[in-house]
C-alpha cells in the first residue's frame, strides 16, 4: 500500500560561512526574513503540505531553534498582562504548529551526513527533506506540489529549476529527460554536485526539497567523501538510482536562495512589498529615495 509522507526532515547543522559573522552564533535557519526565522518558512511549508512530525538535525545554536518552537510562558504571561492578543496569538501559534524533534550532527561532514542523523526518527517511510535557507515563494507551498507528485509517481521527487550558464557549478545537477506522462517530470539518469563549469550534463540543478524513499539511508551509509570533501546527499541519491526510479520535478513558485547574502536581500524586499502591513508604506519610501 503506498505510504503517506507525514515526517519533514530539516538539516541545519551546516557552518552558513556565506553569511559571517552573521552565522557565527547563530543558526542561518534562524536569521529572520522580514519577521520569521527561516526555518518557520520551511516548517510551515511542510505542515501545510500534510506533514505531522518535524525532524531538525542541529549542531550548533540547538537552543535557539528548540526555544523558537517552543512554549514560552514569560513572554505569554506578560503579553496576556497587557492585553495584547493579536502578539500573543502570534507568540502561542509557532509552538502548536507541529511536533518537533531534534537530532544532532556532531560534526558538519555534508548534507548526505546531516540526512543520515534522522534515519532512526524517520523509519522505514518516504518523507520530506527541507533546506530552509531555500524559500520557495508559491501560490501552492512547494513541498505540497512536490508529495502531490510523489503520490503520483511512487518515487523519490526533487525539487528543481533550470539555471542558467555556470551557475549551475554551485548546485546538483540532474542529467535527465523530460517524463512523457507529466511535463513537470524529469526522469533520471543521473546526477552531479557542483559540475565543473562546461562539464554539466544540463542546466537543471536541484533546490533545497526532497521527497525520498527510507532506501536512501542505505545508500547514504555507504557512500564516501564526494565534492568539496563532504558526504554529499546527491551521492547518495545516485546510489538509489540503480535500485529505484528517480525524479527531478519543476514546481511552480519563485525560489530565493536565502543562505546568500544577496539572495536574502532580494527575498527580504520581496516578502515585505507582499505584506498587507508593511507594504504599501515600504513601497512609498522604496519610491522616494534617490537610487
Ligand atoms: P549549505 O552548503 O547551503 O550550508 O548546505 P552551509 O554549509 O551551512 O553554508 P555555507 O555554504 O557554508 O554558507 C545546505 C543545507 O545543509 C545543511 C545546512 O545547514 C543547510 O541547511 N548542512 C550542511 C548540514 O546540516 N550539515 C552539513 O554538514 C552540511
Amino acid at each position: 500500500m503506498a505510504m503517506k509522507v507525514r515526517k519533514a526532515v530539516f538539516p541545519a547543522a551546516g557552518m552558513g560561512t556565506r553569511f559571517l559573522p552573521a552565522t557565527k552564533a547563530t543558526p542561518k535557519e534562524m536569521l529572520s526574513l522580514v519577521d520569521k526565522p527561516l526555518i518557520q518558512y520551511g516548517v510551515e511549508e511542510a505542515v501545510a503540505a500534510g506533514c505531522t512530525e518535524i525532524i531538525i538535525v542541529t549542531g550548533r545554536g540547538k537552543t535557539t531553534m528548540e526555544d523558537h518552537f517552543d512554549r514560552s510562558p514569560e513572554l505569554e504571561a506578560s503579553l496576556e498582562a497587557k492585553g495584547k492578543k493579536a502578539l500573543l496569538e502570534i507568540a502561542r501559534s509557532v509552538s502548536k504548529l507541529a511536533k518537533i524533534t531534534y537530532t544532532r550532527q556532531s560534526e558538519p561532514l555534508g548534507l548526505g551526513h546531516a540526512v543520515l542523523q534522522a534515519k532512526e526518527l524517520v523509519g522505514n517511510e518516504p518523507f520530506a527533506v527541507i533546506l530552509a535557507d531555500d524559500i520557495v515563494d508559491s501560490k501552492q507551498g512547494c513541498m505540497k506540489q512536490m508529495i502531490e507528485a510523489f503520490n503520483d509517481a511512487q518515487a523519490s521527487i526533487l525539487g528543481s529549476e533550470v539555471v542558467v550558464g555556470d551557475a549551475i557549478s554551485a548546485y546538483g545537477c540532474l542529467d535527465c529527460t523530460p517524463d512523457a506522462r507529466d511535463p513537470r517530470l524529469l526522469a533520471v539518469r543521473d546526477m552531479v554536485e557542483k559540475p565543473k563549469p562546461g562539464t554539466q550534463p544540463s542546466q537543471n540543478a536541484i533546490i533545497g526539497r526532497y521527497v525520498l524513499t527510507p532506501r536512501i539511508f542505505e545508500m547514504l551509509e555507504t557512500i564516501t567523501p564526494g565534492a568539496g570533501g563532504e558526504l554529499q546527499l546527491t551521492d547518495g541519491i545516485k546510489a538509489l538510482l540503480a535500485h529505484e526510479k528517480v525524479f527531478g520535478f519543476t514546481y511552480e513558485g519563485t525560489r530565493h536562495d536565502a543562505g546568500d547574502k544577496l539572495g536574502f536581500l532580494k527575498a527580504t524586499v520581496e516578502f515585505a512589498l507582499k505584506r498587507d502591513d508593511l507594504g504599501p508604506p515600504f513601497r512609498e519610501w522604496l519610491k522616494a529615495q534617490p537610487f
